[in-house]
């Protein structure tokens, strides 16, 4: 069914490339999640350097924000031995898929242009399968960010919460000056979202020991408990609209004043940029208080799946190389909201909240302070995220008090297992 709602559309710039007199240089398809105003935006970097380098974009979104939905069309599409030449994926699924023997090796544009040397290992655990380069990453997100609007800060005390007691304070504040406090979007992966964030907040040992690890202690003891009174005490501030509501229209309820801030990746800043908000001064960003110093990642990648034309193999790799260029990188990632997934590019073109992620990044990974985000698939694979997933919302909702989410965890992951 969802086949039928799957746009597909070749793109303009490309084909006005081409009417230019280019020669084509062949065509990719390209299965993708980027259909909000900010992420369309960041996409159209990435389709006009293609279009200038002579390759065809046939689009293929499939909406839906974390990428569940573009994963379910892309099963579909395998399955009909239709694959798509090129797809967004992240961690896990890229090993799903690597380990079906589904994707093209790229190691020879990775070694011609020195991929190993510029990508860090956290990345490269999931770009590379059994050794060989599978997918090309174009970014580093985080998932521990908050979004504050300016003016709700300042009018709620105008100091940034660095730990609970203050973001409570600060929320508190926010009620009390007629604004929704909190913009989310009750959608399973936005709650898992926001509760990676609070798991590490919780300290990195804890972090590591429950969403990576799966040790049953961290699951389901007095730690995880609290994670969930506190998820509770965060669901207190949301409006009674916040089911089922897209991420950027959360984003936009942040921009516009209607809500005070918004806990989500930094593709949310994607939003403020495309609203010509300029950090700083229309809207504030922050690790999620009692995280500063820890980082919770998740890489965009593309994976090209084997094809046996030719001239596809050719446009795959020519896509796999202008992902990794480093003026590409930079000039994408400044839009999307993300920092570069190489780390020799220049911070001079980001922004203040980009060149603190980049910071940030830089200084997790350094200190063994960077873990791989359980919402956005780079702790565990699908079917343990998707257990979590079905936890974590059901409490957000109140279907479970604190105590028994804790113990549901710990029985939903030792299920999927
Ligand atoms: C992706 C981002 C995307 C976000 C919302 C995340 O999983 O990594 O690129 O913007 O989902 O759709």
């Amino acid at each position: 069914m969802f086949m039928k709602s799957v746009l597909r559309i070749t793109v303009s710039a490309a084909v006005l490339a081409l009417g230019g007199g280019m020669a084509s240089a062949g065509n990719v398809e390209v299965l993708h999640w980027w259909t909000s105003g900010g992420e369309a935006a960041a996409l159209n970097v990435l389709k006009d350097d293609l279009a200038s380098k002579g390759v065809e974009w046939q689009d293929m979104p499939v909406a839906g924000g974390g990428g569940e939905a573009a994963m379910t069309a892309l099963r579909a599409r395998v399955t009909a031995g239709n694959a798509p030449t090129a797809v967004q994926m992240l961690g896990f699924d890229i090993r799903d898929w690597a380990a079906e023997g589904a994707l093209a090796n790229l190691d020879d544009v990775a070694t011609s242009e020195g991929w190993d040397a510029v990508v860090p290992d956290a990345l490269k655990a999931f770009s590379k399968y059994d050794g060989h380069w599978v997918a090309a990453p174009v970014n580093v997100h985080s998932t521990n960010w908050v979004w504050i609007n300016k003016k709700a800060l300042d009018a709620a005390g105008g100091k940034a919460p660095t730990n609970w007691d203050e973001l409570i304070a600060v929320l508190d504040a926010m009620k009390a000056n007629g604004i929704t406090p909190l913009a989310h979007g009750g959608q399973a992966w936005q709650d898992a979202t926001i509760f990676d964030a609070v798991v590490l907040s919780m300290g990195n040992d804890f972090y590591k020991a429950s969403m990576i690890d799966l040790d049953e202690n961290a699951l389901g003891g007095d730690t995880m408990v609290e994670v969930f009174n506190r998820m509770a005490k965060l669901r207190s501030y949301v409006d009674d609209n916040f089911s089922g509501r897209d991420w950027n229209l959360a984003s936009a309820m942040v921009i516009n004043g209607e809500a005070g801030m918004q806990m989500m990746g930094d593709w949310a800043k994607g939003e403020f940029l495309r609203a010509d908000q300029v950090p700083g001064k229309d809207f504030v960003c922050i690790r999620f208080p009692g995280t500063q110093g820890s980082v919770t990642f998740n890489s965009d990648q593309f994976a090209m799946f084997k094809v046996n034309d030719p001239e596809a193999q050719k446009a795959q790799k020519l896509m796999a190389s202008a992902v990794m260029s480093p003026v590409f990188q930079s000039a994408f990632n400044v839009v999307k909201g993300s920092v570069p997934a190489r780390t020799d590019v220049p911070n001079d073109a980001f922004d203040d909240c980009g060149k603190k992620g980049m910071a940030d990044l830089a200084e997790a990974n350094a200190n063994g302070s960077l873990f791989g985000s359980m919402a956005h698939g780079h702790a565990v694979p699908a079917s343990i995220k998707n257990a979590m997933y079905d936890v974590v919302t059901a409490h957000f909702n109140g279907e479970y008090d604190a105590k028994e989410a804790a113990a549901e965890l710990v029985a939903a992951v030792a299920d999927a297992k």
